[in-house]
């Protein structure tokens, strides 16, 4: 029998609304099936609405929720939506669009930030270290527990919103200190790593280790964020992954013994070759020409958008080619400040801002061939959309799509 506190009871009793009452039973119910013993606080949430995945029975939940007036009480971020920009010129069906419109509107209401973005921490949604937070997307799931330290399961659709409403969450999982222990040994055996390589290498772990929390030696101290954040989206998307230990790098393992005093179940090294042949498996044969283009999955920072800018600078792309570069509002906003929007625009690459190319329904829009320098996007977006896919770093990609 889960534990609850008075303030959690009188939730359950209905006795701070219909709303509340409704997300508790969700949560305790859940906490139940996982025999969690208790709730924990959760400090925030990062909720799942994008049409794509949530389909009508999302549009109703969320509409229902905001009949029940129901109100987020910690900051809640939203990742992307599944409307790109200029809908309308890519035969996507009014009615889809409508439906996210909806979503969009029904969040609005119960206070979720409008960032639609799967980098929260950017902007608006960034946890300390140790702090328990709800979180759906995997791949700001594997930041949140890894880089930044704080604690999250890979929430479900569903009991995200629910925490948001609450504050709480069942006390299972990656909340507890002994599910955050290494299990797999990865060494990483190779003397520079290029931004590409983070990717492959996250794609080749997930594959490996599944649900298995990897501790990782070798990578550079000298590392990028971004380089990280590739790294775990392409373990969460390749695998199950929702945490790594990076050796010398991440905070858990810099503070304790990552394996907590006990041997690695299994330990593989990783090559220079090993990553040569996975880049080229996550590649699919390909029989026509590229016609897109799409560089930000996961959503581009700031600091990327400016090597960005830089590297297409007196380029021009391809009239036939679409070059199309995702990121969050907040992002899009503090670069177009900067002029750097408007640089990048006069290459003729354009910005879809707030959705995802996984996401968006890509397979209404025609497209053949997509080339790509993120491993998640290109693990995904075929099966998702019927599209074969060209994994290659930024300056191939740039150049694939360049006059
Ligand atoms: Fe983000 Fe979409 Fe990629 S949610 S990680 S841009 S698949």
């Amino acid at each position: 029998m889960i534990q609850l506190s008075s303030y959690e009871k009188a939730i359950l009793k209905g006795e701070m609304g219909e709303a509340k009452k409704f997300a508790m039973e969700l949560i305790v119910k859940i906490g139940e099936i996982y025999q969690a013993k208790d709730l924990v606080q959760v400090s925030s949430a990062h909720i799942l609405a994008h049409y794509g995945s949530l389909h009508d029975a999302g549009v109703e939940f969320y509409e229902k929720l905001v009949q029940l007036e129901a109100r987020c009480v910690i900051p809640t971020t939203v990742d992307p939506s599944s409307l790109p920009v200029r809908w309308e010129e890519y035969r996507i069906p009014a009615s889809y669009a409508q439906k996210q419109k909806r979503l969009c509107k029904a969040t609005q209401k119960l206070g979720v930030i409008q960032n639609w973005s799967c980098t929260p921490y950017e902007f608006g949604n960034t946890p300390r270290f140790g702090e328990m937070v709800a979180w759906a997307e995997s791949s700001a799931v594997v930041y949140a527990n890894s880089v930044l330290g704080a604690r999250t399961n890979r929430t479900p659709a569903g009991l995200d919103i629910a925490a948001a409403i609450t504050g709480r969450m069942p006390r299972i999982g990656l909340y507890l200190d002994s599910n955050r222990v290494g299990k797999v040994l990865v060494e990483i055996a190779i003397p520079k790593l290029s931004d590409l390589d983070y990717h492959t290498i996250g794609y080749f772990i997930g594959k490996k280790v599944g649900t298995n929390i990897p501790v990782i030696s070798g990578i550079p101290t000298t590392c990028s964020n971004y380089n990280l954040k590739c790294l775990g989206a392409a373990a969460a998307s390749s695998g199950a992954v929702s945490m790594v230990h990076v050796l010398g790098i991440t905070p858990e393992a810099k503070m304790m013994d990552p394996f907590n005093g006990k041997e690695p179940e299994s330990v593989f090294k990783i090559a220079k070759k090993d990553l040569e042949i996975i880049q080229k498996e996550i590649s699919t044969p390909c029989h026509f020409e590229a016609d897109i283009v799409a560089i930000g999955c996961p959503h581009l920072s700031l600091e990327e958008l400016r090597e960005l800018c830089n590297n297409l600078r007196d380029k021009k792309i391809k009239k036939w080619i679409k070059f199309w570069i995702y990121t969050s509002q907040s992002v899009y906003t503090i670069a177009q400040q900067m002029g750097i929007i408007q640089q990048i625009e006069e290459s003729g690459a354009e910005f879809q801002v707030g959705t995802c190319p996984v996401i968006a329904p890509l397979r209404y829009y025609g497209f053949k061939t997509m080339v790509t320098n993120s491993a998640k996007n290109a693990n995904v977006v075929p099966s998702e959309h019927d599209l074969e896919v060209i994994y290659t770093d930024l300056a191939t990609c740039i150049k694939m799509a360049v006059q």
